[in-house]
Order: structure tokens, then C-alpha cells, then sequence
């Protein structure tokens, strides 16, 4: 293979996201960024290791006519090669405005759906850990990602804690995996769950869930009632904000059943994904 070209897409604290273009076919290449401390290159280097295991699991499943996650070609050194989706991510896609809201959003669904059947948890979902191909949803970055069928001691915390909820957010502001001695499956299906009533919100209106600062966050984390009055302050922002305004007459999603679809997908209680999945099938796919 001949290397004709690379790209830097972005350099996190943690990870080089690279595309490559190798014999005229692009690639992403996502590298640990090692650091002074030995045990943080070794955590990063398990972290791409996992991810490779995860997708490489998923690729032998053959789980679905369209895959809904980014495939993995190989291990090359400590970094991972992936295949390059020709598209955005979620959150520059919610950034420049989503044409078709219903569509996206049953894709989104499906692949977590489609995910959890896998028996995994991806458990750092987030609008940047969504790629969007034309109207189709596939996930990214499963280095947090769990099989349900193991036993756990440890999981590692995403640092994306916006997503997450304040109960989980214990020592995530650490790169640490915290000591909590099992999980069982329901509990790790929830969080996915969680994320995805975040997701859906920020998809609809255009805007995020938590829309605070860190140090709202320290107190939220502390007092459950503060978590409690963001969560209702953005939901009736959602019930009063005019997301059918551009929609052709006839063609409009019921506000407040969406409303309670994402309460129910924030809620400890359980909630089946086939029944969320039903209610955005319901919704006219023109002119969102
Ligand atoms: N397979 C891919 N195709 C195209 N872009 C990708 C791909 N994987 C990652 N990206 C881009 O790189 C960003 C970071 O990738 P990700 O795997 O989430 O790394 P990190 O662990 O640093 O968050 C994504 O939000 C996306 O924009
Ligand atoms: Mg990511």
C-alpha cells in the first residue's frame, strides 16, 4: 500500500483522528496521544485495543444488511484504521440543520437498537460519536462500549458527562475507570437510553439538553433537586419552543408526546426502544 496523503480531523486531549488516503481509498486512523505518564498510554492503548475487539466482534456478527457502526480494517501499531464515512457527525450536523428530523432520528434508534441485540453498551453516546451519511445514523468510538454478558468490575466513565447521568458522573472528571463492583445489563442498556432521550432532544430543537456550565454540573452532581429542575426547565423549553413551524400543514410531530418520549428515555424506569423507534416511524419524514 502506497500512502498519498493524510489529514489531521482533529486533535483531542486523548486521541489524533487522521484521514487517510491510501491506493485512492480513504481511511481514518485514530492514535493514542502518548504522554509523560505511563499508566495513562497504557489505559489509552487498551482504549484502541477494546474499540478494534468491539467492531472486529461486530463485523464477524455480521449483524445487519446496513451496518450501523464504522468498520474496522486493522491495528496499525497502537493506532486503529477504520473505514472513512463520507458524511458529518451529528453535532455539526445539528450546527448547519437537519433537513429530515423524523428520518435521522429512526436511524439513530435502529442502530442503537440494533447495538444492544449485539448484547453491547455503547455507553459514551453522543452527537459526536454519531456519523451521519446522507439520512443514515452509525455510531463511532466504542472504546467505552461493553459486553453485556461479561461480568464487570470496572467501567470506564466518558468524558462527555453532558450526556450522562448526574448519578454516573462520579469521578468522570478523572481519567479513571471507577470501582463499582458489578453492573447488571439493564442498568448499562439505561444509560444508552439516557443518552439517546439527550440526543433526540438536541436533534429536535437545535439546541443542547444541559446548556450549563461545569459548575452547574458540580451541583447538579450534588443535589439531585438542582437535576431535577434543569431537567424540567429543558423539557418545557422543548414544549414551548416552534419546531412545526416550518412544516407544512398536516405533517407535524405531536410536541408533547415527543416530549414524553424523551422524559421516559431520561427516566430510571425501563423503556423499550421498539416503542421509541414506532412513535418517530409515525412522524411525516417531509419537510422537518
Ligand atoms: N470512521 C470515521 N469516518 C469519518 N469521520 C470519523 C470517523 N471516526 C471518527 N470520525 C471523526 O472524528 C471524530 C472523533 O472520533 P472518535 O472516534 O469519537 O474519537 P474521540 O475518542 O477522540 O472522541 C468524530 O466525531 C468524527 O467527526
Ligand atoms: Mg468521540
Amino acid at each position: 500500500m502506497t500512502k498519498d496523503h493524510s489529514q489531521i480531523l482533529k486533535l483531542s486531549p486523548f486521541f489524533q483522528i487522521e484521514k487517510l488516503r491510501i491506493n485512492d481509498q480513504d481511511y481514518i486512523k485514530k492514535t493514542p496521544i502518548l504522554m509523560h505518564e505511563p499508566q495513562i498510554n497504557q489505559r489509552l492503548i487498551e482504549m484502541i485495543v477494546h474499540e478494534f475487539e468491539i467492531l472486529q466482534m461486530l463485523q464477524n456478527q455480521k449483524v445487519s444488511p446496513n451496518d450501523f457502526f464504522a468498520k474496522s480494517i486493522g491495528l496499525d501499531g497502537y493506532a486503529l484504521i477504520l473505514e472513512y464515512l463520507n458524511g458529518m457527525n451529528l453535532k455539526t450536523r445539528i450546527k448547519q440543520g437537519i433537513i429530515n428530523k423524523p428520518k435521522i432520528s429512526q436511524s439513530i434508534i435502529s442502530a442503537i437498537i440494533n447495538l444492544h441485540q449485539q448484547n453491547i453498551a455503547h455507553l459514551d453516546l453522543s452527537p459526536s460519536n454519531i456519523m451521519i451519511v446522507g439520512d443514515q445514523a452509525k455510531l463511532i468510538d466504542f472504546a467505552n462500549a461493553i459486553i453485556l454478558n461479561e461480568r464487570h468490575q470496572r467501567i470506564a466513565v466518558p468524558h462527555k458527562i453532558f450526556y450522562s447521568h448526574p448519578s454516573t458522573w462520579d469521578s468522570c472528571f478523572e481519567f479513571e475507570q471507577t470501582q463499582e463492583s458489578q453492573y447488571n445489563a439493564l442498568e448499562l442498556l439505561k444509560r444508552d437510553h439516557f443518552a439517546l432521550g439527550l440526543i433526540l432532544y438536541e436533534l429536535w430543537m437545535g439546541q443542547r439538553f444541559f446548556d450549563i456550565s461545569m459548575q452547574e454540573v458540580y451541583l447538579a452532581r450534588s443535589h439531585p433537586q438542582q437535576w431535577e429542575m434543569l431537567k424540567i426547565q429543558a423539557l418545557s423549553k422543548l414544549q414551548t419552543c416552534h419546531i412545526n413551524k416550518i412544516c407544512p400543514k398536516n405533517k407535524t410531530i405531536d410536541q408533547s408526546a415527543l416530549i414524553e418520549i424523551i422524559d421516559r428515555l431520561i427516566q430510571p424506569s425501563n423503556i423499550n426502544l421498539n416503542e421509541v423507534l414506532e412513535f418517530f416511524e409515525q412522524v411525516p419524514n417531509l419537510g422537518l
